[in-house]
């Protein structure tokens, strides 16, 4: 398949990107009021979205990074999740928050926060830009999420098809794909 960035649509612009990720973070500021809080932001996609949103929360917010790869499958198991960085320090006792840039199966993030769990955060919540609700094979509970979307495959702000249009300032779609 080979894709041209003409073939590109807009579905979430660069405006309401931003205005809904400073509503995100005002909700945030507000449950934290007080707090650290620590991102876990998981690379590669999470990136732009973890950044902004940690430039809009005026507070305390500590960033980490952790990367897996996932491959697909129709079962719930987390058998094709790999490890390729993990995290360089403890997030013992600590208010954790999770960055993803999207769920749709929601296999890696049930695997990671399984993972995260044993290493005894604080407390240890799940923020995502953008949900693909009908995709879900894995169940996880999200606490924070700025889009609901369509069963689209999305590029840019972060999002990658083949490592290309990540930094794209809108979330885009391709047509006729
Ligand atoms: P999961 O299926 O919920 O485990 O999602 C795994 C990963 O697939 C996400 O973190 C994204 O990196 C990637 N992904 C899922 N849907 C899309 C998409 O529409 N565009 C780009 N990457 C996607
Ligand atoms: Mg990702």
């Amino acid at each position: 398949m080979s894709i041209n960035m003409d073939e590109i649509k807009v579905l979430i612009d660069e405006q309401t990107l931003q205005r809904r990720i400073q509503e995100m973070a005002d909700q945030i500021k507000k449950d934290y009021e007080g707090k650290t809080i620590t991102f876990i932001c998981i690379l590669k996609g999470s990136v732009f979205f973890t950044v902004d949103l940690a430039k809009k929360i005026d507070g305390d917010v500590r960033l980490e990074f952790i990367r897996v790869s996932s491959y697909g499958g129709d079962t719930c198991s987390s058998g094709e999740i790999k490890m390729k960085l993990d995290l360089k320090d403890s997030i013992r006792g600590k208010d954790v928050i999770v960055i993803e840039d999207i769920i749709d199966t929601g296999r890696t993030l049930k695997y990671l926060l399984e993972y995260l769990t044993l290493k005894r955060p604080n407390s240890l919540k799940l923020c995502t830009l953008l949900n693909k609700k009908e995709r879900r094979v894995c169940d996880v509970d999200v606490d924070y999420v700025g889009f609901e979307i369509p069963d689209e495959f999305v590029v840019g702000y972060g999002l990658d098809y083949d490592e290309k249009y990540r930094n794209l300032p809108y979330i885009g779609y391709f047509e006729n794909v």
